[in-house]
């Protein structure tokens, strides 16, 4: 195969693109950063999950949210991403609890090897992260892995930019969403229980259009 007929995700490093973002900048000055990370904790905390519920976190980078669920009380925390400098972050700014835990996992959502392991998820909660899979290989891996863990009647989060949002992100070209492609690519065994458009302020001031959207797998 020559290069021009090989895929952008078999040519491109994205672990070391990942790894040199949250290198390079302060994570408040990161493009997707958060102060809290309230849209996201607000539709976990609506799932109603007993504390113990597990919650894993796609491509959760070093999101506060970690933080902010277990000050929360939850205690059974999976957080992935492909970066591992984005995990030692995360792990430099939580503070576990005793009897709360929190597994982290550094595996790629769209050529996964650890994740296929992954099952019983009560709840899967992605921010900005499927997005940036634009090629149809790596959308069908994600939501296969998504459909492999997630255990009937949990609840799946995806949170990402929205039709009219913006085209790229760190340097990335991105996919954009609305509700119905998620639903789409979900299938009718996960039911649609909220949706809204959220506009995000990043650190630079500039605004991100995004689309958030909850679903329930169905018993
Ligand atoms: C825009 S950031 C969002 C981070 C976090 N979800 C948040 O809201 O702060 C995208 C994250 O996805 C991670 N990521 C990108 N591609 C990934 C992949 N194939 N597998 C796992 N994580 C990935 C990046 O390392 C980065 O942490």
């Amino acid at each position: 195969m020559d290069n021009k007929a090989k895929s952008q995700s078999e040519k491109y490093d994205y672990q070391n693109h990942w790894n040199n973002a949250y290198q390079k900048n302060p994570l408040t000055n990161l493009g997707w950063y958060e102060e809290k990370s309230e849209q996201s904790f607000n539709l976990i905390e609506a799932c109603n999950l007993p504390k113990d519920a597990l919650l894993f976190n796609a491509g959760a980078g070093a999101t506060t949210l970690i933080s902010d669920l277990l000050s929360a009380g939850y205690t059974n925390i999976m957080v992935n991403d492909i970066s591992s400098v984005a995990l030692s972050e995360l792990k430099k700014n939580i503070h576990i609890r005793k009897h709360a835990s929190v597994n982290f996992l550094l595996d790629d959502l769209t050529n996964p090897t650890q994740l296929l392991k992954l099952k019983n998820v009560d709840l899967w909660n992605d921010r900005a992260v499927l997005h940036f899979f634009t090629e149809k290989q790596q959308q069908i891996q994600y939501f296969n892995l998504v459909k492999s863990a997630v255990k009937k009647g949990g609840y799946v989060i995806l949170s990402e930019f929205n039709l009219e949002g913006a085209k790229k992100c760190s340097g990335l070209d991105v996919f954009n969403y609305d509700s119905a492609m998620l639903q789409e690519r979900l299938g009718n065994e996960f039911e649609l229980l909220k949706s809204f458009n959220y506009t995000y302020t990043q650190p630079s001031g500039n605004p991100r259009e995004f689309v958030y959207t909850l679903f329930q797998r169905k018993e």
